[in-house]
């Protein structure tokens, strides 16, 4: 009766063990596979920012939005800026949900829908005195909405101004 007892104990402490042990290693081999298929940037993503994505931060956003100025407390030439968001009374914005162009204030602001987030912003006509709407091209604003929908990658190099503000 004794050694029944002790028998069934020892193998119930020997299998909690096991069952630890197992949980333990699935974990460390299901974990990294998660972490990296969740960070894994899209190949046609990347693609699609190098060709067209990079050229429209360039131009139109980095001046303002860069090393040199951080409107809004939001920089876009990398995707740590992207993702981290801007900074509105103190309070963290989030400018983009990657995969869902619907949720992204990033696709809002350059479709012009919301007067008080319009990007970039209309600009005073120094010479006629006429405010301009600066907003990007159907194409551009297409491809910005697919590169949003594909997670937002960026490349290696941070995205570099052509153009100042
Ligand atoms: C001339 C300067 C200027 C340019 C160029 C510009 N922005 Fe902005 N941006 C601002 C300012 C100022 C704010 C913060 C106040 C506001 O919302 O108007 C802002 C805010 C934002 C916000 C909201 C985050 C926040 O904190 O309110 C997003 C998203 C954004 N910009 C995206 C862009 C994108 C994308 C481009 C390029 C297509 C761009 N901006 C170009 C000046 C600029």
């Amino acid at each position: 009766m004794v050694r029944l007892t002790n028998g069934k104990s020892r193998w119930m402490v020997l299998s909690a063990a096991g069952l630890a042990a197992t949980a333990f290693s699935l974990a460390a081999v299901t974990a990294p596979t998660q972490v990296r298929a969740a960070d894994a940037p899209n190949p046609e993503g990347v693609k699609l920012f190098e060709a067209k994505i990079r050229p429209i931060l360039a131009e139109n956003c980095i001046g303002c939005h860069g090393p040199d100025k951080q409107k809004g407390k939001l920089r876009l030439d990398t995707r740590e800026g992207l993702i981290k968001g801007g900074l509105e009374d103190e309070k963290q914005i989030v400018v983009v949900v990657p995969g869902d162009p619907a949720k992204s204030m990033i696709i809002e602001a350059i479709n012009y829908k919301n007067e008080d987030t319009q990007m970039p912003p209309p600009k005073k006509n120094k010479e006629t005195g006429k405010t301009e709407d600066k907003k990007l091209t159907d194409e551009q604003i297409k491809d910005m909405t697919e590169w949003v929908k594909l997670g937002a990658p960026y490349g290696e190099k941070p995205v570099e101004a052509t153009k100042k503000e």
